[in-house]
């Protein structure tokens, strides 16, 4: 089970980068061409990657061996990036991606939206690329 929710996790943050990344350059050209709020399915597809591995974290945040409360998990490097930082940045990106997508369609100017959507997502891209374990940080995680 731990070994399963770890791979999914693991290989949904190809999907998750590559919407957020899809729906950032959408919403440029959108923006650019002055279309109307929304214009396709990336701004949502996004979203729903983004909290399909919401899920997913949490249900390991709860099961991983590398979240741990005991004393002493601020001192190793790898407890402490699973335990709190990962999760605490990611929860930010995820909350402001949520916050874009739903100010986008409440935008009274249409072609806004699109503005909207690339400002927030692209700052939680950035967050995320930012809190990925990628495996040159030496946070024991892989590739896939
Ligand atoms: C878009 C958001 C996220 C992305 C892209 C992401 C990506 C990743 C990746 C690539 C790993 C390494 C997996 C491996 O060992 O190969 C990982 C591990 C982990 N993630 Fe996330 N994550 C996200 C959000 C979250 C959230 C919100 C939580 C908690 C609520 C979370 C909890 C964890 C935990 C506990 C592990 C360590 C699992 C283990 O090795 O035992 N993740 N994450």
């Amino acid at each position: 089970m731990y070994k399963m929710l770890l791979h999914a996790h693991s290989g949904l943050r190809w999907l998750v980068l590559l919407f957020l990344v899809l729906a950032i350059a959408t919403a440029w050209s959108n923006w650019s061409k002055k279309a109307d709020y929304p214009a396709g399915k990336m701004p949502l597809l996004g979203l729903i990657f983004t909290h399909v591995q919401l899920v997913l974290g949490f249900i390991l945040y709860f099961i991983s061996p590398k979240v741990q409360f005991a004393s002493g998990v601020m001192k190793d490097s790898m407890l402490r990036f699973y335990t709190v930082e990962h999760i605490s940045l990611m929860l930010i990106a995820i909350v402001l991606i949520t916050m874009g997508y739903s100010k986008a369609k409440r935008q009274t100017e249409k072609a806004r939206g699109h503005k909207t959507i690339y400002t927030f997502y692209l700052i939680g891209l950035i967050l995320i690329l930012a809190s990925i374990p990628w495996p040159f940080r030496n946070l024991g995680a892989g590739w896939f």
